[in-house]
C-alpha cells in the first residue's frame, strides 16, 4: 500500500482531511449501523443540543505502526469506557464498547496510507465524539444523536515533541467541584481557552489548574494530567473527581510501578509543596509525555530538573511508555488492540 505523500517528521497537531470518516446515527432508541464516508462535514440541525446546550462529548486514541508494520490502538476500551461515562453524564445514549472499537479500527484501516510510519515518531490520532442532534429548543436532551470518528496524522501537540515547557498556575477553573471535569466533554475546553491564551500570551506553554474548592492543590492542565517524581523515586499524580482520568496517566502508574519499580501514588499535591518534586511532567494522548521545565505560582518560578533538558527520571518513562505503544516492549494484557 502507497503511503500519502506527506513529511511525517515535520507533523504538527493540525487537522486534515483524510480518506474516510465513520458516522453511526441514533433515533428512536437505536444506533444504526453506522457508514464510511468521504465527506468530512456532517448536516445537523439548527436547533441541535449540542450547538446550544453543549450536549456533546469526545475522545482521542491513536494508532501506531510497530517495528514489523502492524498498526495497533493503546487500550480502546478504556477510551470507549470514558465515552459512555461522558454521554450518561449528560444524558446522550452510550455508544456500546464494541461499536466504539470496531469504528476505531474501521477508520483506521480505511485510512491506512494516513497512518505514519514506524520511526517517525508520528501517530494516527482518533477522534471519536457524539453530538445532540435534531430539532429541539428546550434545555433538554436531544432527540437524535450522532456519534463519528475521524482519525488525522499528528506529530507532537506541544512544539519541539520531548522537550521541557514551561507552565504556569492559572486563576481560572477548568471545572467544579460536582461538575463535568471528570468527563470529556466539550463545555471543559471552550472554558479553557481563555486560560490557555493568557498563559501563551505570557510565555507559557499551557496553564495548570488547581482546584477549583480551595486553589491550593494541584488539579491537571488544560489538555493533559499532571505528574511529579520526588527525588526517592515517588511517582505522584493528582486525585480528584475534577479532573479528566487520563488513559496515559492510568498507564503510567502502572509503567512506574511494574516496568521501573517506583512507588506509583494516586494522591494530593499541595501547590506550595511542588518543590518536592525532581522532576515534573504532563501526560495524555496528543501530549503524550511532556517535560515540564518550570511552574510559575504566585510570581515565582519552580524548576524542576532543567528548563533546556529532560531529566533522566521522566525519560525512562517516556522510553518505556511510548516503547509499549508501539510495540518494541510488552505491553501488560489487553493493552493492545491490533488491526
Ligand atoms: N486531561 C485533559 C483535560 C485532557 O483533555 C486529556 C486528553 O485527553 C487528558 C487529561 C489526558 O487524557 P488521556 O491520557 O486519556 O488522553
Ligand atoms: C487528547 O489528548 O486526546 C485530547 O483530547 C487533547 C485535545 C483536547 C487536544
Amino acid at each position: 500500500m502507497q503511503k500519502a505523500n506527506i513529511n511525517w517528521g515535520e507533523l504538527g497537531f493540525k487537522y486534515q482531511k483524510v480518506d474516510k470518516v465513520y458516522v453511526s446515527r441514533w433515533k428512536d432508541g437505536r444506533w444504526d449501523d453506522g457508514v464510511l464516508q468521504d465527506d468530512d462535514k456532517i448536516s445537523i440541525s439548527i436547533s441541535a443540543t449540542a450547538l446550544h446546550y453543549g450536549q456533546q462529548c469526545f475522545e482521542g486514541l491513536k494508532a501506531y505502526t510497530t517495528k514489523n508494520g502492524d498498526i495497533q490502538l493503546f487500550r480502546p476500551d478504556m477510551n470507549a469506557k470514558r465515552l459512555q461515562n461522558s454521554c450518561k453524564r449528560i444524558l446522550m445514549p452510550e455508544v456500546p464498547v464494541d461499536k466504539f472499537i470496531d469504528a476505531c479500527l474501521k477508520v483506521v484501516e480505511a485510512n491506512e496510507r494516513f497512518v505514519p510510519p514506524y520511526g517517525t515518531g508520528a501517530t494516527l490520532y482518533l477522534r471519536p465524539f457524539v453530538i445532540g442532534n435534531g430539532d429541539n429548543i428546550g434545555a433538554g436532551p436531544a432527540p437524535e444523536y450522532i456519534f463519528c470518528v475521524f482519525g488525522i496524522p499528528v506529530g507532537p501537540y506541544f512544539k519541539g515533541g520531548f522537550k521541557p515547557v514551561k507552565m504556569t498556575t492559572a486563576k481560572y477553573d477548568r471545572a467544579a467541584p460536582y461538575g463535568t471535569g471528570g468527563v470529556k466533554v466539550g463545555g471543559n475546553y471552550a472554558c479553557g481557552m481563555l486560560p490557555h491564551q493568557v498563559a501563551v500570551e505570557e510565555g507559557f506553554a499551557d496553564c495548570i489548574y488547581l482546584d477549583p474548592e480551595t486553589h491550593t492543590t494541584i488539579e491537571e492542565a488544560g489538555t493533559s494530567n499532571f505528574f511529579g517524581i520526588t527525588k526517592d523515586n515517588k511517582f505522584i499524580t493528582p486525585d480528584s473527581p475534577s479532573i479528566l482520568p487520563s488513559i496515559t496517566r492510568n498507564s503510567l502508574l502502572t509503567v512506574a510501578r511494574d516496568y521501573l519499580g517506583m512507588e506509583a501514588i494516586e494522591g494530593e499535591i499541595k501547590i506550595d509543596e511542588v518543590d518536592q518534586f525532581e522532576e515534573v511532567g504532563a501526560c495524555g494522548t496528543a501530549a503524550v509525555i511532556t517535560p515540564i521545565g518550570s511552574i510559575t505560582y504566585n510570581g515565582k518560578k519552580h524548576i524542576f530538573h532543567s528548563e533546556e533538558v529532560a531529566g533522566t527520571k521522566i525519560t525512562k518513562l517516556y522510553e518505556t511508555l511510548h516503547g509499549i505503544q508501539f510495540g518494541d516492549i510488552e505491553a501488560p494484557e489487553g493493552w493492545i488492540v491490533k488491526l
